[in-house]
This record gives structure tokens, C-alpha cells and sequence, in this order.
């Protein structure tokens, strides 16, 4: 190569020849690598009279300045390529139609909840919650139930490992009730309150599962009585289904935390169930028991609970002939109530 303009011209055509980083690379390593045309050039002044060394050294460093301005001009451009090319490709089209995203949708047995709480806060319920893991006297004792009962057996409850603080077994709790204990206990007289929650048993079959809703109602006072127990319920039966056109009788049950017991049957007027008697829930007047346990003088105050279910309710009021469809997750059974 003779002249530096001439070495200055053909690095330039090289470097914008070179399509890519790695290409651009070896061109200047053509130019100014250890072994390249600049570099040779520069260790020719070593046989120059010093005189002319000064001024030949000059001109190449301006020619080597040259080179290395346009290599980076090339680099620039390649990078700039290759981010223009990335951003094309990763482009959002944002005229296409979104992907859409499933809408959740409420539970039918959470849709019944929602409605009872509806329901009984309109007639003044307070509404409350509770633990699901419940120690043994909670859950029978103070309800009155006897040591030797047979809801208490491994058959029917689920214990969990491990004691309370008194070294008494914890379980999961069968029933809503023991709710009725913790209330009471926890808030002035008047008591009234309604206290949905899962509650649990060893049990699973069309119309049982291990893990299923109840609802407990609670209402103490100086002369609660059992006409005030149906004017509610029925109340509560009439909003729930959305008719007037329902009976509502009492059936004489046992319960150990209620005297006298009863279980609550309604028959619909019209429908496919018309005139069959149906089952939804147990009730009664508080045990006296119950109501010392409660912390509450019985002399004085009486009251009526109920507990009934949810699964039940949710059955009765949307024709569902099997329980089981409530826990299978089939969004062809779900997608329904919503
Ligand atoms: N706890 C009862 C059960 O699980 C239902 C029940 C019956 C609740 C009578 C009550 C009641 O409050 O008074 O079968």
C-alpha cells in the first residue's frame, strides 16, 4: 500500500463492507492489528534519518486518527442496525385482538352465604366469624355435650395433632356452633348474630362432604321465644327463595345444646318440590346449660339458635341433586350460577 490516502480509503471500504460486528473486527485488525498496514507503517520510521521521523510520525498517527473515526462510525452503524432489527421484530402489534382473560365468577354455596348475610343484617344480625380450628370444650363441652357423645368419636371429627393451652385436643370444628359460645361470651346482651363458616366431618358421600358451609343464628334477650324463632326463619325462607308461597313447620329433635329441639321443614307452594316436606335446618331454645357457659344469668334471659346448611339451602333453591358438583371445580356446573 503506498500512500496513506490510499490505506485511509480501502480501511473505510472495508469497514462498510464488513456486514457485521464480528466482520468489522477483522478488518481492523487488518489495519491496525500488531501485524496490520498501520502498524507496519509506524515501524518504518525506525529507519528514517530523525529529522523526517517527527514529521512522517505525525502523519500517520492523523492517518491511524482517520481510520479508527471511521471504525467507529461503522461500529455505531452496525449497532444501531442491529437494535433497529430487534425492535421491528419485538414490535407489538397493538391493532391485534387481546388474548381475553377468563372473568371469575362467585361461587353458587359463596352466593348463599352473600344472600344470608344480606338477609339477616336487614333484620339487624350482626354477622361473625370464627376460627375453623376449635378446641374441644368450644366445640361440645360448653355446647353441653356429654364427654362420651358420640359426634366426639375419630369416626366423626377431625382432631388435629398437637393440644391447647389446657392440653385439651383442638379439632376441626364440626358445626358452627361453638361460634354461639364465643359470641356470647365476647359481647354485651343483647345478643344477636348470625355466623356463617366451613365446618367439618369425617363423612363424604352424595350428600355429605368432609369440608361443607353452615349458618348458626343466635338471638338472647329478656323474652326471646320460639314464635320469635319462626317469624325469622320464616322471614329469612321467604326472602332466601323469593316467595311467599312457603310453609315452614317444626319437627321435635334432640340437640344437646337446645330445650326442646327442633328441626325446621319448609314445603313450597308451587315447583318441582311442591308439598314435599324438606329438611334445612335443627333449631331450638338455648340449653340453660348452654346460657351459663355463655356467661349468662338463665333465669333471666332465654333465646333460640339455629344452625342450617348452606350446601343444603344452595341445593334447594337452584334444583342441584348432588352435593359432590360443588367441589369438582366443572366450569360447565359453575359457569351457570354466574
Ligand atoms: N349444630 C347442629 C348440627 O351441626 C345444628 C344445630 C341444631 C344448630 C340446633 C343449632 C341448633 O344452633 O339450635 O347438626
Amino acid at each position: 500500500m503506498d500512500s496513506l490516502e490510499q490505506l485511509i480509503d480501502s480501511a473505510r471500504q472495508d469497514f462498510q463492507a464488513a456486514p457485521d460486528a464480528v466482520s468489522l473486527e477483522n478488518a481492523k485488525a487488518k489495519y491496525l492489528g500488531k501485524t496490520g498496514l498501520v502498524t507496519a507503517q509506524m515501524k518504518q520510521l525506525g529507519k528514517m534519518p530523525p529529522e523526517e521521523r517527527r514529521a512522517r510520525g505525525a502523519v500517520i498517527n492523523a492517518a491511524k486518527g482517520q481510520i479508527e473515526s471511521a471504525l467507529n462510525a461503522r461500529r455505531q452503524e452496525i449497532a444501531n442496525a442491529k437494535l433497529q432489527e430487534r425492535l421491528s421484530a419485538e414490535a407489538i402489534d397493538v391493532t391485534l385482538p387481546g388474548r381475553g382473560r377468563g372473568k371469575g365468577g362467585i361461587h353458587p354455596v359463596m352466593r348463599t352465604w352473600e344472600r344470608i348475610e344480606r338477609i339477616f343484617g336487614s333484620i339487624g344480625f350482626d354477622v361473625a366469624d370464627g376460627p375453623e380450628i376449635e378446641n374441644d370444650w368450644t366445640n361440645f363441652t360448653a355446647l353441653n355435650s356429654p364427654e362420651n357423645h358420640p359426634a366426639r368419636s375419630m369416626q366423626d371429627t377431625f382432631y388435629i395433632d398437637g393440644k391447647d393451652t389446657q392440653g385439651k385436643p383442638l379439632l376441626l370444628r364440626t358445626h358452627t356452633s361453638p361460634m354461639q359460645v364465643r359470641y356470647a361470651r365476647s359481647h354485651e346482651l343483647p345478643v344477636k348474630v348470625i355466623a356463617p363458616g366451613r365446618t367439618y366431618r369425617v363423612d363424604s358421600d352424595a350428600t355429605h362432604s368432609p369440608m361443607f358451609h353452615q349458618v348458626e343464628g343466635l338471638w338472647i334477650d329478656t323474652d326471646i321465644s320460639f314464635a320469635d324463632l319462626k317469624g325469622v326463619y320464616l322471614n329469612f325462607i321467604q326472602a332466601f327463595f323469593e316467595t311467599d308461597n312457603v310453609q315452614i313447620r317444626f319437627r321435635p329433635s334432640y340437640f344437646p345444646f337446645t330445650e326442646p329441639s327442633a328441626e325446621i321443614d319448609i314445603a313450597f307452594g308451587s315447583g318441582p318440590l311442591k308439598g314435599r316436606w324438606l329438611e334445612v335446618s335443627g333449631c331450638g331454645q338455648v340449653h340453660p346449660n348452654v346460657l351459663r357457659n355463655m356467661g349468662i344469668d338463665s333465669e333471666k334471659y332465654t333465646g333460640f339458635a339455629f344452625g342450617s346448611g348452606l350446601e343444603r339451602l344452595t341445593m334447594l333453591r337452584y334444583g342441584i341433586n348432588d352435593l359432590r358438583l360443588f367441589y369438582e371445580g366443572d366450569l360447565r356446573f359453575l359457569r351457570q350460577f354466574n
